[in-house]
Parts: structure tokens; sequence; C-alpha cells
């Protein structure tokens, strides 16, 4: 492999709208988007392309924000219906026998007892190949469904979110790695001086524990997170082994790297124990040409229905656009919902018709064949000096292809990723270089 050889993975978007169901490769039937099928076919060719894991995105409400009104996000399938991803979970390990795989759970409203065990139960059934994505979830509508008038502040988010974390490892802990010792002379399967409670008393939770089943098989199952505030990058510094960083532009994104790195340290960490993937959607074809025509197919979207982008935005952030004039000039807003993802948004123009037509979720500058592509790729590495990718966009079978069978063979060819993995737990692959 070469010298700074980088690491992949994919970041699902968890509902049918997002992934186009109304494209050409997108679904033939309706109860279609409800089964596992398209998933586990994702999991098996990510396996096959060796890469690291596959995050399954969430939250937990029916966006309303833009018009305050349902309508436009159902009638598009967009972010709902969305099925919990922690079902899933199992039947992709069963699926593949060395991907990672990262559901996302909500700090805000999860208990961190039943988090602690539900990932330790994925890990131990999965024999180490679990990981979890940790979000504070940013809606209203969100809180709403679980009791609350408002949300919780947004830095108040991240504060519970860090003892949230705290409490679920120290139930991780709370079983010694050897406590499971099946002496059948002894008559004794658990060593009960190897279990004991962790007796945790913080500002926002309680748990006795100890946890009431083993400790997962990696000890500790990777700890995942993308938020870019200044405190969710101090979230990220002080706890995750993972980040992902979704920015449109190399210079947002190496200035990204620069600060989460400088906090990671601040933090007493070791900057390379934290791993900064950049979220990124290729557009691959048989010729340069082909791959041009899609990217302008695609900015012709955009600039016919820039309402696509504002209603997706204003569920991100919680943010009515569609009280604005769409061509008038936006001056500052604030949010109590996702602020990275804002800023980086109200960045694109001046009006919000230029910031929709401009908006890019991720990086797309990655456009050609596949050789030209995993050039483009090694290029923006050697100049960020990142850890990976994850890939991002409809999932639909010919993109998937397009990627894992197609970029990733040729990444492989110039010794840029994995060939093959090394180890049977995913922390181990994910830290192996
Ligand atoms: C690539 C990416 C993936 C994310 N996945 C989820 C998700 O699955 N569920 C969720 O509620 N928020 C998700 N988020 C939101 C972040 O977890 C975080 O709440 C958001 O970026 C706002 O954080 P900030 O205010 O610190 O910038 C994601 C963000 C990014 C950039």
């Amino acid at each position: 492999m070469a010298a700074k050889p980088f690491h992949l993975g994919w970041f699902l978007g968890n509902s049918y709208g997002v992934h186009g169901w109304k494209m050409p490769w997108g679904g033939t039937d309706a109860q279609d988007w409800a089964k596992p099928d398209l998933c586990i076919d994702l999991a098996r060719a990510c396996e096959r392309a060796s890469f690291d894991f596959l995050l399954l995105e969430d939250s937990v409400f029916v966006p309303d924000q833009y018009g305050g009104s349902r309508d436009f996000y159902l009638e598009r399938a967009l972010r709902a219906p969305k099925n919990d991803p922690l079902p899933l979970v199992p039947l992709l390990t069963q699926a593949t026998q060395r991907l990672g795989v990262v559901p996302t759970i909500s700090t805000s409203f999860y208990p961190p007892y039943l988090l602690a065990r539900l990932i330790a139960t994925l890990d131990l059934m999965s024999h180490g190949r679990v990981g979890c994505n940790f979000v504070t979830s940013t809606a209203s509508a969100a809180a709403r469904n679980f009791g609350l008038d408002t949300h919780i502040e947004h830095d108040l988010r991240y504060e519970m979110a860090e003892e949230f974390v705290e409490v679920v490892t120290r139930l991780w802990d709370s079983w010694e790695p050897d406590a499971i010792v099946m002496d059948r002379e002894r008559g004794m399967f658990v060593d009960p001086a190897k279990v004991r409670e962790i007796d945790f008393k913080g500002r926002f939770y309680a748990s006795t524990g100890p946890l009431n089943t083993a400790r997962p098989p990696q000890g500790r199952p990777v700890l995942v997170q993308a938020g870019t505030s200044p405190q969710g990058q101090k979230f990220a510094a002080r706890h995750m082994d993972a980040v992902l960083c979704a920015a449109s532009s190399l210079s947002d994104m190496k200035a990204f790297g620069v600060s989460l790195r400088a906090k990671v340290a601040e933090a007493g960490r070791d900057p390379d124990d934290c791993k900064i993937f950049y979220v990124c959607n290729p557009t691959i074809a048989e010729s340069r040409e082909e791959a041009e025509e899609r990217v302008a197919r695609r900015a012709a979207g955009r600039k016919a229905a820039p309402e696509m982008a504002l209603a997706q935005m204003a569920s991100l952030t919680d943010i009515d656009f569609a009280q604005y004039d769409i061509d008038a000039p936006i001056g500052e807003l604030t949010t109590n919902g996702q602020q990275g993802t804002l800023k980086r948004f109200m960045n694109q123009g001046n009006t919000l018709r230029e910031i929709a037509q401009n908006y890019r979720f991720s990086y797309e500058d990655l456009i050609g064949t596949p050789d030209v592509v995993a050039a483009q790729m090694e290029e923006v590495m050697e100049e960020l000096g990142g850890d990976g990718f994850v890939f991002q966009g409809n999932l639909n079978r010919r993109y998937v292809a397009e990627i894992t069978d197609g970029l990733a063979p040729a990444l492989q060819r110039r010794g840029l990723v994995r060939k093959r993995y090394e180890h049977e737990h995913f922390r181990d692959n994910l830290f192996a270089f």
C-alpha cells in the first residue's frame, strides 16, 4: 500500500426520497422502501471493496419545517417514512464478515443504559463489528415526540452527550474482558469478582450498573459523530474515534481538519486517535464527457427546483426558509438546530436561490472515470492529510457498483486503500493505519 493509505466508508441517508425513488435507477415497488435487501446488497458491496464501515443515518421526526407543513416532505418521501436503523444492524452483520456497521442514536432521547446494552449486544452478536454514531438531534419536532415543548439548548445538548458517552463507556467497562469463565468443574459461568457496579451519579444521568450483558468484544465499540460547531468538535475531540466532515470545498475541509486535530491535542489525546472522514459524492462514468453531462444534469435539476435544497436545509436547521423572499439578500440567521450546517449553507450565496443552487452537502469535485477519480482522491488526501472518505448519494445499485466495483479497485491498484481486511474487529481495522 501507499506510504499513507486511507480508509473508506459509506454514509447511508436513511430515506427513500433521499435515494431518488423517482429516478430511473430507483425502486420499482412501493413496498421496496422498507425492505432490507438494498441495504444488504450495499453492505456486501462495501465489504467486497474492503471498506471500514457502513454508517446508518437516523432521525426521529417527520419534518414539517419548510412552509410549516409535513406535506412537502411526505409527498416526496424526504426523510420520512424512515425505519429505525437498529434492527437492520444484525441483518447487515450476518450478511458480511468484516465490515463495520455504525447505527445512529440520539443522546438527547435515548437512555444511556439501554444504549450501552443495545450496542454491547450487537457487538457481541457480530464478533466486534459495531460502532455508534452519536447525535444530539437537532429538530424541535423530534423534541416534541419525546414530551418536550421546546428542544434542549444546543450547547447543553452537547454537555449531556458528553455525560451520556461517559456512562455508556463505563457500563461497557463494568465487565472485565475475561469475566465469562464457563468453568464446568467449579460450576461457574461468570466470575462475579470480574463484574462491578459503576455507581455513576452525574448532572444529567445516574446508573448503578453493572451492565446485564457482557463486555463488548471490542471493549469500546467504535465511537463516531459529525457535529462541526465548536461544541460538536470539543465533544468529538474528547471522546470520538472517528468524525465525519461534510464540506464542499477543499479549504473548508482543510480548515476543519486543522481545527479538529488541534482540539484533540488540547484534550490530551494523540490527534491520530480521532480519524477524520470527509463526506464525498463522486460522479463516475466511462468517460469524462459522460461524467460531466451527469454533473450538468444535476446542476440543472438544482436550478429548476431550488425548493428541494431549501426544504432539506430547513429540516436540518429548523428554519422555515419558505418564509423568506427567495431572491432577496438573506441576512444573518441563527438556530438551535445544526449550527455548523447552517453556517456552511449561508456561505454559499447572497440570496436563497443562489444558496440553493450552489449548495453541496458534501465534496462533489470528484468527476471522471474510476481511474481519474482515484487520482483526484489521492491528491485531495495528500492536500488534507486526513484519514479517509465516506461516500454519500442516492442509494441505487448502479451508483454503488460505480464506487465499489469501479472506483475502489482503481484505488486499490494505486495502493491507496486496503485490498483485504487484516483484523477481525472493526476497531482494529480502523486503527491498522
Ligand atoms: C455527515 C453527517 C452525518 C450526520 N448524520 C446525522 C444523523 O444520522 N442523525 C442526526 O440527527 N444528525 C446527523 N448529523 C448531524 C450532526 O450529528 C450534528 O447534530 C450536526 O452536524 C449539528 O452539529 P453542530 O451544531 O455541532 O454543527 C450528521 C451530520 C453530518 C455532517
